[in-house]
């Protein structure tokens, strides 16, 4: 058992949050968790309860603060919640997961400022510190070996990861970057609380789907769109269940401190076998592989354009094909076994999905 950590979580309330408070207390930590927002707050102290994880009665605490504000305010928030200023541990997961620029600065506002003022904070008040970055912050590449290593500038797919690149600069050799693929829901129970990333792609199909209720059978099978992407390309995806527990595990080591580790899946579906699935799954067809770089069909009608514009965002993503690799993370975890992406697991997410409106319920 290695020794207890006294953990400062941002992000508690979040999708990846939520499981990482699972896995501190399971394992026997402290925590500290901001939070931001009293419903949201309480709607993870619920799920929590429904663990029935054992903890005892100081465990987890909460804190309401603002990541952007932590340098500022850290004096006055010890003076308003005793105990918080005994944190021996920083795990950073708290971020915008805005893919494009909105008016108010979003992703970067919150991504590279609360990287900074974190980092700040950390020169007075030491922390050993892990930082939930993502696996694309390599940026724009094409079936190559990606290193568990510091990357150069890359042609990024959107400002979301060029934020989380710049936030690892900040905090490279000063703190361990934690490096998730595109998360899933959980293995077993598919639970997820953020549909973006990979169930975007997925909304799109279970959207034409209903669009197309009344399209005959063999239309619907022939829809003779071209996808910019080459078949054998990877989307790698990762349930949330085991990014938690690879992060945690790997930080409660200190050789692993300050290390990169890709939290990523060793054998991630092509999307030929996304697309197989797709058309089971969703009974539609006709979707030609045509290369990354090659333009998409143009929306025809009305129910094509309305699917673009769902997949609009995250189109540029099939194009990028990096194969991540795992050396540090194998060495570090030999024994935490990956769940594999199967047919049934995606069955099982879809269905969790469309139970709650992909969010909007
Ligand atoms: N989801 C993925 O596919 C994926 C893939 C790779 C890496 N990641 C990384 O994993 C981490 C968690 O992502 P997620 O999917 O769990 O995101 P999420 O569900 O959107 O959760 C984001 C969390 O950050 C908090 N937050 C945002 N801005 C904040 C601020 N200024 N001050 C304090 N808290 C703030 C949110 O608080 P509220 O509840 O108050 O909004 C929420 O708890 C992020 O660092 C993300 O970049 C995610």
């Amino acid at each position: 058992m290695t020794k207890p950590m006294t953990v400062l979580l941002t992000g508690g309330t979040g999708f990846l949050g939520e499981y990482l408070l699972e896995e501190l207390l399971s394992r026997g930590h402290r925590v500290w968790a901001m939070y931001r927002n009293e419903s949201r707050m309480l709607d993870t102290v619920r799920f929590l309860g429904r663990l029935g994880l054992p903890r005892s009665a100081d465990s987890l605490n909460w804190f309401k603060g603002e990541a952007l504000d932590a340098d500022e305010k850290w004096e006055e928030w010890c003076r308003q919640y005793p105990g918080l200023e005994n944190v021996d541990t920083l795990l950073h997961s708290a971020a915008s997961t805005r893919l494009h620029m909105d008016e108010f600065g979003e992703p970067r506002k919150t991504n590279l400022g609360s990287a900074k003022t974190l980092y700040n904070l950390t020169r007075r008040k030491p922390m050993q510190c892990h930082l939930i970055s993502t696996a694309y912050v390599c940026g724009l590449v094409q079936g190559r070996l990606v290193k568990e290593e510091n990357h150069p500038r890359g042609d990024f797919v959107n400002v979301y990861e060029e934020s989380k690149w710049e936030a690892e600069q900040l905090w490279m050799g000063n703190g361990t970057l934690l490096r998730p693929a595109i998360i899933v829901g959980h293995s077993e129970t598919a639970r997820c609380t953020s549909f973006s990333g990979w169930y975007i792609l997925v909304q799109a199909a279970h959207l034409l789907d209903r669009l197309m209720r009344d399209v005959p059978e063999e239309q619907r099978l022939n829809l003779n769109i071209n996808v910019p992407a080459y078949p054998d390309a990877t989307a790698n995806i990762i349930t949330v269940d085991y990014v938690a527990g690879a992060a945690v595990r790997i930080i409660e080591r200190p050789e692993n401190h300050n290390g990169i580790f890709h939290l990523t899946h060793p054998n991630p579906p092509t999307h030929q076998w996304t697309l197989d699935w797709i058309t089971r799954r969703f009974r539609i067809g006709g979707l030609n592989f045509a290369g990354a770089g090659a333009p998409f069909t143009q929306p025809r009608n009305t129910i094509e354009r309305m699917v673009w514009r769902q997949m609009q965002t995250i189109l540029f993503h099939f194009s990028n094909n990096p194969i991540f690799d795992r050396t540090n993370v194998d060495k570090a975890l030999p024994d935490l076994e990956v769940p594999p992406i199967s047919e049934d697991l995606a069955d099982r997410l879809v269905d969790y999905a469309i139970e709650w409106d992909w969010g909007q319920s």
